[in-house]
Formats: structure tokens, sequence, C-alpha cells
């Protein structure tokens, strides 16, 4: 369904992404590690259309969505929850939602408002949803990022580190949650927290200076001896 053909990207010389080519199937859920400045982000952004690739081809349904902005490719159903959320911080969490349901889904009045409500409910958002966005503590903001790019109805969803800073039974309320939001749809998360991966995805890809180094069956890729070599110097609890 998503595709990347030997896409590379640099900043200042050094890639960020490195002739990386990958395949995602409708409703796979895939997982994506590699150590600071692998170039997660940076995959994903070339995915939606914020980071233009240098080389290298996209393609959605068959269709070459390379050159496409990051607007035209959420109306084709590519949606991201980013690292670093971009809220309206004065605007009620449930506007900040009205926005990606009307010009991402393109829904419009009562389908729009019944929509709104709806994703509030499933990102357990429905209390909190006259509250402004820039009051909400991190685990509703992790919460609103994730209604957000739910909100435009994707076919595939990416994830980056929604997971990160929050204890560990908030990770398991996100797990629930992006076990909840991946049903019908494609989605790749990006996340430093292993034990998440494991229990949502039946694929794991290893990045590790803008390459693709490692990707197939979660517990295969895991067990490689080249996953443990990239993470020598991290602490073990980072791996276990
Ligand atoms: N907008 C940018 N401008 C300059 N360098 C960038 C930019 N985005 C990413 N990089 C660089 O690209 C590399 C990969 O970054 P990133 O994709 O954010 O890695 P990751 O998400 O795996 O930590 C890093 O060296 C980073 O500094
Ligand atoms: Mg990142």
């Amino acid at each position: 369904m998503l595709k990347t053909v030997g896409i590379s990207k640099s900043f200042s010389g050094v890639p960020a992404a490195d002739d990386v080519s990958l395949s995602l199937q409708a409703g796979e859920r895939v997982g994506v590690i590699g150590p600071n400045g692998a170039g997660k982000s940076t995959l994903l952004g070339l995915l939606l259309g914020t980071v233009l690739p240098d080389r290298g081809q996209i393609l959605l349904d068959g269709d070459d969505v390379t050159r496409l902005s990051p607007h035209q490719r959420v109306s084709g159903g590519i949606a991201r929850a980013a690292q670093i959320p971009m809220t309206f911080h004065r605007l009620s969490v449930s506007d900040n939602v009205r926005v990606p349901a009307v010009h991402g889904a393109g829904l419009r009045g009562r389908e729009a408002v019944e929509w709104v409500d709806e994703v509030l409910e499933m990102c357990g958002l429905a209390a909190s949803a006259k509250v402004a966005a820039g009051q909400l503590g991190l685990l509703s903001r992790k919460r609103l990022e994730l209604a957000k790019a739910i909100a435009t109805r994707p076919k595939v969803l990416l994830l980056d580190e929604v997971a990160a800073g929050l204890t560990e039974p908030e990770i398991e309320t996100i797990i629930h949650m992006v076990e909840t939001l991946s049903e019908g749809r494609a989605i790749m998360w990006v996340e430093h927290i292993p034990f998440a991966l494991r229990s949502v995805c039946e694929r794991l890809i290893v990045m590790d200076k803008g390459r693709k180094i490692l990707d197939g069956p979660f517990a295969h890729v895991w067990d490689d001896p080249v996953l443990q070599e990239i993470y020598m110097g991290v602490p073990d609890d980072n791996l276990s």
C-alpha cells in the first residue's frame, strides 16, 4: 500500500535517510527502532511529505506521491502523530481535533461534530473536550496528538514516540489505544520502548545512521545479533 524505493535525504551532507526501500501492507503493524539520530523521524517525515527526498520515490497505492504536499498525502490517507506535538495551545481539545476532521477528513457540519466526539471518546479525551490544549498534562497531550492523526481517517498511521516520557501504567494506556486505533489500518510506530512495540507490532525495522539495517518478523529481528551490536553502550534496561 505504501512503498519507498531508494529514498535518500541528507542534511548538510550528513545522510538522515540513505537509500531506504520498504513497503507497508494494508493493516500491517510495523515497529521502528534505532538509536537517536538514526533517521526514524526523518523517515516518517519523508512518508508524510514534511521532508522531501534528494533521491528515490514514494508510492501510495501504486501512485507516485513523492512530490505531493503533506496536505495532499493526508487526503490520500496518511497521517502522523508527531514526536514534537503541534497543537493550538489556546484552542480547546475539541477544536484542535476539529481542524484535521475538517481539513484532513473533509467533513462538514454535523458529520464533523459527531466524528470529533467519536475520536475524543476513542482517545480518552471526552472529559477534556472543552479544556484549552495548553493546559493538558503529558499523557493527555499524547492522547491529543493521536486524536488529531486519527481525525483525518488515515489508512496509514505513522506514530513518532507517542509513548516517550510516560510512566509504565501510562505507556500501557497508550499501547491499548494504539491497538484500538490500528484496527483496519496500517501503522508504523517509532518508539524506544521495546515492550510497547512488541505488544502491538508483528514486524520490526531497525534503523541506524539513516540506513534500514534489519526488517522482518518481530521475534526474528529482535534476536538478530546485529541489533545488540547497534545498541552497544546503551543501558540494558532500554533493551529488556
Ligand atoms: N530539519 C533538519 N535539519 C537538519 N538536520 C536534521 C533535520 N532533521 C533531522 N536532522 C538530522 O538528521 C539525522 C536524523 O535525525 P532524526 O530523523 O530526527 O533521527 P531519529 O528520529 O532517529 O532520532 C540527525 O543527525 C539529525 O540531526
Ligand atoms: Mg525522532
